[in-house]
């Protein structure tokens, strides 16, 4: 690694969309950090994607446990000794259907823990790191199903996630853009993955392809924004 290459962490990158924003951020030049809760699953996706000559490395992470966060990040600034760009693309989606007049409250809890929590607990952790260099890119992955605009019933611990994900994105990218740090959210329409319900429109890599761009933002790009693709969409 040199002096002047940039490191990224893309949580949930063992696979899916997260795996593929892994390998587009590592056809830049971005060394990049693969995390899964397996530390067997991060380092095997990280050989793969070193064995197609992209720099990479891996780390487990679990976004609900304080504790694998902070470890995460210890070890980014001590073998890298900076941080970036930070993914947020971890999340799950265990209430298809579910109403919000009848919700079941554990199902809820453990998506707002991984959703809104660990989303949140990996900006704070990752936050100093990018301080340091006065530099920052945060890109947390939503849904359109968290926007006001297309809010509707079912899937309502999913879609109050997001909506909590876009709601810090933009208290994030205030607070942030003074420090060099730009914060934004990005929703990558339905993706052929195991978290995709009913047809897919774009493969992994096609949605990757379109939302990478945020993660390498000059300065003067924007902040708490909400994309798809390269269009802005309205929160
Ligand atoms: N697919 C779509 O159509 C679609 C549409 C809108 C938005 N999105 C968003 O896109 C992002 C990626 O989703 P995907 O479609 O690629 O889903 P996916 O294939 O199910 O991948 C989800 C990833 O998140 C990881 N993960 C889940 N809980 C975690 C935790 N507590 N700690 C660390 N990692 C955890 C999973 O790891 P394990 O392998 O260990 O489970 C997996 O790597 C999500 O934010 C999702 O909400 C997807």
């Amino acid at each position: 690694m040199t002096d002047e290459q940039r490191v990224a962490v893309v949580t949930g990158s063992n696979r899916g969309l997260g795996l593929a924003l892994a390998r587009r951020l590592a056809q830049q030049s971005i060394h990049v950090i693969v995390t899964a809760r397996s530390e067997g699953a991060a380092d095997r996706v990280a050989g793969d994607l070193a064995r197609e000559g992209l720099p990479a490395s891996g780390h487990q992470l679990d976004i609900t446990d304080a504790a694998s966060v902070a470890r995460l990040m210890a070890d980014v600034g001590y073998l890298h000794g900076r941080l970036d760009v930070l993914v947020n693309n971890a999340a799950i989606a265990i209430d298809r259907g579910q109403l919000a007049a009848a919700a079941d409250m554990e199902k809820v809890r453990a998506t707002l823990e991984a959703n809104i929590m660990g989303t949140w607990r990996c900006c704070t952790a990752a936050v100093p790191e990018m301080k340091k260099n006065g530099y920052g890119r945060i890109v947390n992955i939503t849904s359109h199903m968290g926007t006001f605009a297309h809010m509707g019933p079912g899937s309502v611990a999913y879609r109050v996630s997001k909506a909590g994900v876009n709601a810090l994105t933009c208290i994030l990218a205030a607070e942030l853009h003074p420090e060099g740090i730009l914060v934004n959210a990005a929703s990558p329409g339905k993706v052929e993955t195991r978290l995709a319900y009913g047809k897919a429109n774009h493969s992994p890599q096609e949605a990757a392809d379109s939302l990478a761009w945020l993660a390498t933002l000059p300065e003067d790009g924007p902040t708490g924004c909400l994309f798809h693709g390269h269009d802005l969409l309205p929160w």
